[in-house]
């Protein structure tokens, strides 16, 4: 009788629009972080095939604005997203191309993977670009790039797409003509700003986003060196920086933060996990990563994911030094108060390999 009721009360509730708690605490309050996408990798060759096929066949039209392609999470059913709050994608710009100006509130950066004579305008700031440089695009800004030599350029785009179609506070404008106006000389903001440890005197402001809008490759490098020369490491990431707002000392963007880090020859970093996802492009050389006991080996242009909360380390089998570019939603966790990250402290801090990514 008792049992009659209740099934005729669950009716009812799912008849009013109604749902109680007792029936869905597993799927929205579960004991730890249970994410949708999985942990993947995209091999280089065949991102660089179909995104060269891109290229002969799909042209820029003004107000369709760029050929980037998406890394689909196949966790994420169809979504053409990275990981829950990142997007990530290859561009490919043909020689003498111009990819159209145009503003939007997703934050954005590039990471160039082959300048080949190819610029950026972020409002009105024209960066000439070189293999390695970070471009930033802080929201709602306008950026244009464009390509003066006859050759291909390529880079990553990172954008923090899903988390603002989850908010619901997309807003895009193109600017209705390819190229904005340049109004400063070539490389202004780089050569006003780029230094990072030193500034104008008479210039007192700390604005939210970096005052630069790219960070130059060579001064990147130097940076991982002389890291490595100090003696400083991570136990998790080995020489990892963060790319940081000179005069804030905050990550790049908002919602994610974008790091380089270099493994050394032969390191075997300890595995840990954390409440944040992070998409990884290998910039230099070969190794493997192992993510919830997966195994997934990677060599230069691969890009893969760790979700939120999946346990991870990282090795450099090689003789040679691995780089990887990465972007993470850590800075979006913090800011909420959600952020966490805890030590593997089992089997010497490395994980069990279960099974070898193909
Ligand atoms: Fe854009
Ligand atoms: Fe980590």
């Amino acid at each position: 009788m008792k049992d009659d009721r209740i099934e005729q009360l669950l009716q009812n509730f799912n008849e009013a629009n109604l749902q109680p708690l007792w029936t869905l605490e597993s799927d929205i309050m579960p004991h730890k972080p249970n994410p949708k996408s999985i942990p993947f990798l995209w091999k280089w060759e065949k991102l660089y095939e179909l995104a060269e096929e891109a290229g002969e066949l799909i042209t820029l039209e003004r107000g369709g604005d760029r050929r980037a392609i998406a890394l689909a999470n196949p966790g994420l059913g169809g979504m053409p997203f990275a990981t829950e709050t990142l997007w990530m994608a290859v561009q490919w710009l043909n020689g003498k191309e111009v990819a159209p100006a145009h503003r939007h509130t997703p934050q954005a950066i590039r990471f160039i993977v082959d300048g080949a004579g190819s610029y950026s305008t972020v409002e009105g700031d024209k960066v000439y670009l070189e293999r390695g440089d970070l471009v930033l695009n802080p929201p709602l800004l306008w950026h244009d790039h464009g390509s003066e030599s006859e050759e291909r350029a390529i880079w990553i785009d990172g954008l923090d797409i899903p988390l603002t179609k989850y908010l619901n506070a997309n807003f895009f404008e193109p600017m209705h003509k390819d190229t904005q106006e340049v109004n400063t000389i070539k490389n202004y903001s780089i050569l006003k700003y780029g230094s990072g440890t030193l500034k104008p005197a008479w210039e007192r402001e700390k604005p939210v986003y970096p005052p630069m809008s790219t960070f130059k490759w060579v001064k990147t490098e130097q940076a991982l060196l002389d890291l490595a020369k100090s003696g400083a490491a991570c136990p998790h990431d080995d020489i990892a920086m963060e790319y940081i707002n000179p005069l804030t000392g905050n990550p790049v963007m908002k919602t994610f933060s974008c790091w380089i880090q270099m493994l050394r020859p032969n390191v075997h970093t300890q595995a840990h996990r954390e409440v944040c996802s992070t998409v990884y492009f290998v910039f230099e050389g070969s190794g493997y990563s192992v993510i919830d006991g997966i195994r997934f080996d990677w060599k230069q242009g691969d890009l893969f994911v760790v979700p939120n909360w999946k346990l991870h380390e990282h090795i450099n089998t090689s003789n040679e030094r691995a780089i990887l570019f990465s972007i993470n939603d850590r800075p979006t966790m913090e800011l909420l108060d959600k952020y966490r990250a805890e030590k593997y402290e089992e089997n010497g801090g490395h994980q069990i390999v279960t099974s070898v990514f193909e």
